[in-house]
């Protein structure tokens, strides 16, 4: 059995898990020399082209929280969820859906390959991914994933924002498409590692209210950062909500209650994870990082 790395704390953490995952993620990519290679490189291209890995960082984080000890179950598992967020990365930034050209700093997928070749490789990331999951010989995580992803979960979301478009929607319904289109493969991501280290029914509410709070807050911010944050940082576009007449958090409350109900979330999510037994309070690092994060 491997053994997992000591932790550090802060950025450091943060980085050291990055570079974990990013590994990870190259080891487990099928290599464009095998066909067929245009698929193949279509989906090097868009999980290598970087991103925060903040899901897998959180799965790996609630994993060693909780004594999870063995890499061997929970790497491919971070990995699967990793793949899960690119897949629906590609899919939004599609012309059906938000019809956006820059991700992660690098053309969309779509724009550098073919639309074809997008639907194809988000639908080859969700497969690799469950397959990743069925790794863990853990039944209750794969269905954990399929039940965060699906029509009750970031999907629900995701159609409820399509139909969001150019109306103005009640508080309940932009909590809905937060909490369901970003929240939820977040809280996922906590469970999932939670549950492979063998969690408490009790920790487990617990985690999961940590991750309803920092997933909240997490959308909300990607929504503030769309109308005020900086372009190169972010490797996307900024201003595309508005241009999508899209429903988002600081349209519908407004943008200083929007900021305060991010700050507000984080608090609470600090507050919840120190009533958790814990070895080392990353969690607390990891919502403030969310809160105050600008790419
Ligand atoms: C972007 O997610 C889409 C949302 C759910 C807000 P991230 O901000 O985590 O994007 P990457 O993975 O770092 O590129
Ligand atoms: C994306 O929300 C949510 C999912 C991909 C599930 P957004 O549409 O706001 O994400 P960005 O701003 O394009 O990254
Ligand atoms: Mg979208
Ligand atoms: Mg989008
Ligand atoms: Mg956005």
């Amino acid at each position: 059995m491997m053994k997992t790395e000591p932790a550090t704390i802060g950025m450091d953490y943060l980085e050291q898990k990055r570079r974990r995952v990013d590994l990870l993620l190259d080891r487990y990519l099928p290599s464009e020399k095998l066909y067929p290679q245009r698929l193949h490189q279509a989906l090097r291209y868009s999980v290598l082209a970087g991103g925060k890995r903040i899901r897998p960082i959180l799965a790996l984080m609630a994993y060693e929280s909780f004594g999870g000890e063995n890499e061997e179950t929970i790497n491919p598992a971070a990995c699967a969820i990793e793949f899960v967020h690119t897949y629906s990365l590609i899919h939004d930034d599609l012309p059906c859906m938000d019809d956006d050209d820059l991700r992660r700093g690098m053309p969309t997928l779509h724009r550098k390959f073919d639309e074809a070749t997008a639907v194809l490789a988000g639908d080859a990331l969700h497969d690799l991914a469950f397959q990743l999951m069925a790794q863990t010989g853990n039944p209750r995580v794969v269905s954990e994933l399929a039940e965060a992803i699906g029509t009750f979960g970031m999907l629900g979301g995701q159609m409820a924002d399509v139909e969001a478009e150019g109306k103005d929607i009640s508080f309940e319904q932009i909590s809905y498409i937060h909490t369901h289109k970003t929240g939820s493969l977040i809280r996922g991501s906590l469970r999932i590692g939670g549950i492979l280290a063998g969690i408490s029914e009790e920790s487990l509410v617990k985690l999961s209210h940590y991750g309803e709070r920092v997933g909240l807050a997490f959308q909300i911010i990607d929504d503030i950062l769309d109308v005020e944050g900086d372009q190169r940082k972010l490797g996307k576009k900024t201003g595309s909500d508005c241009k999508n007449k899209k429903a988002t958090y600081p349209g519908t409350v407004g943008m200083e209650k929007a900021r305060l109900d991010a700050d507000h979330l984080i608090d609470e999510a600090i507050a919840i994870s120190e009533e958790l037994p814990l070895k080392d309070n990353h969690f607390a690092f990891i919502a403030r990082y969310i809160g105050q994060r600008e790419s």
